[in-house]
């Protein structure tokens, strides 16, 4: 029996990651519990009301909370950190906990932590443009650490500073860890809660409410994952802690601490805007009075951006959605990941999330897109 602690299980993530694990028939899952961090009772309430006596939801006040997530994390074997990945005090003191449990003839604790593939970025429209670079996670591990700490002492970026921050904590207390840097991940989540992505929906409900797609330049990219082959890939992590005998010690990672990438597929992001372009005007959606006859891509500023789709965050608009990040995934295939939600899934995606707007499954409902809502 082994103890799993996880967080940010109302989120699509760590819902849907909740959701895979409780669902898995794999005989070394079926008699686990999760105990489960969660800050509002109402969602922990229906948690236990869905999926009884599996799950323990645990209120607490959060990733800021470092000195109850520092004893609390005394007492997990396996801590899942699916919630934001942008905190990093909250995801140094869960391995600080963890540490606690380090010593001879003691189950290695581990610490999952996701993060993103933003993290390797470079900002090509404020700084200077980076040469094109693909990181591999087994062949350039050292390499990844040493760019990622260089990056972030330069220019702190939060979800880069947890990464490292865990990374190094980790590392420097003989805690297992490994974060698995995420690249876009698309598709309906399987959680109770937030079951939609960010990267799809927000360039949807731009090109609807406005007619046309946008770029801020020509080669912007995002590598892409499924929710449901990324939720596959932790519970064969969790699978690989809990089955062999050596916990996946020298085997998920070469021994140290370090990053998985995640990815299956790559895009460009002027390439999802005309995805969204083409089934909006195949379904009729557009063109409408006002709005542009033929489908078009429009350059526009990184502050429009920022503001319509990153809350106003122009370090993270700029990494998103002008940068260029390239990872392959080679760990997690040699641990036996197949990502089976490919191209396929991937154009269905678009026909689908048009489809959530219009029946108003998403954040921006099409009456708010199209600028008809009432209040
Ligand atoms: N979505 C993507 O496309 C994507 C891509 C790459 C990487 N990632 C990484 O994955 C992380 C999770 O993404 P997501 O899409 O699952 O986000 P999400 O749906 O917005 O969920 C965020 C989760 O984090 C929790 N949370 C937020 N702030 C917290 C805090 N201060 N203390 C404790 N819990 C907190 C939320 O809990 P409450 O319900 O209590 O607010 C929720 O459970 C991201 O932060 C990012 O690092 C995501």
């Amino acid at each position: 029996m082994s103890n799993i602690l996880l967080t940010g299980v109302t989120g699509y993530v760590g819902g849907t990651v909740l959701s895979q694990l409780l669902a898995s028939t794999e005989p070394s899952l079926t008699g686990l519990t999760f105990d489960l961090l969660v800050r509002d009772a109402e969602k922990a309430k229906k948690l236990e009301k869905e999926y009884g006596n599996r799950v323990n939801p645990i209120q607490w006040a959060g990733l800021e909370d470092t000195s109850f997530i520092e004893d609390i994390a005394a007492n997990y074997d396996i801590i899942i950190n699916v919630a934001s990945g942008f905190i990093a005090p909250g995801a140094i003191a869960f391995v600080k906990g963890l540490a606690r449990r380090v010593g001879p003839d003691k189950p290695a604790p581990w610490m999952l932590h996701i993060s993103g593939c933003t993290n390797l970025a470079d900002r090509p429209l404020t700084q200077r443009e980076q040469p094109f670079r693909e990181w591999e996670d087994e062949k350039d591990a050292t390499a990844i650490l040493e760019q990622l700490k260089a990056l972030d002492e330069k220019e702190p970026y939060s979800q880069r500073t947890a990464e490292v921050g865990v990374l190094e904590a980790a590392a420097a207390r003989g805690v297992q860890a490994v974060s698995v840097n995420t690249p876009v991940i698309f598709g309906e989540g399987t959680g109770l809660f937030n079951r939609q992505g960010l990267v799809i929906p927000s360039i949807m409900g731009y090109v609807v409410q406005h007619g046309y797609g946008w770029k801020l330049n020509e080669t912007a990219n995002f590598d892409r994952v499924h929710i449901l082959d990324l939720a596959d890939l932790f519970v064969l992590l969790v699978r690989t802690i809990i089955e062999r005998p050596d916990r996946g010690v020298g085997h998920i990672t070469s021994g140290k601490p370090a990053v998985i990438f995640s990815e299956a597929g790559r895009v460009l992001i002027k390439d999802i805007n005309q995805r969204c372009l083409d089934v909006a005007f195949a379904s009729g959606i557009l063109p409408r009075e006002g709005t542009p006859k033929d489908k078009e891509i429009r350059l526009v500023t990184l502050q429009e951006i920022a503001d319509e789709l990153t809350a106003g965050s122009m370090a993270v608009a700029e990494r998103g959605w002008a940068g260029h990040k390239s990872t392959k995934g080679v760990r997690a295939r040699a641990l036996g990941w197949e990502p089976t939600r490919l191209q396929e899934a991937w154009e269905q995606d678009f026909l689908d999330e048009l489809v959530a707007l219009q029946e108003n499954r998403r954040m921006m409902s099409m009456a708010s897109c199209i600028g008809t809502s009432k209040k």
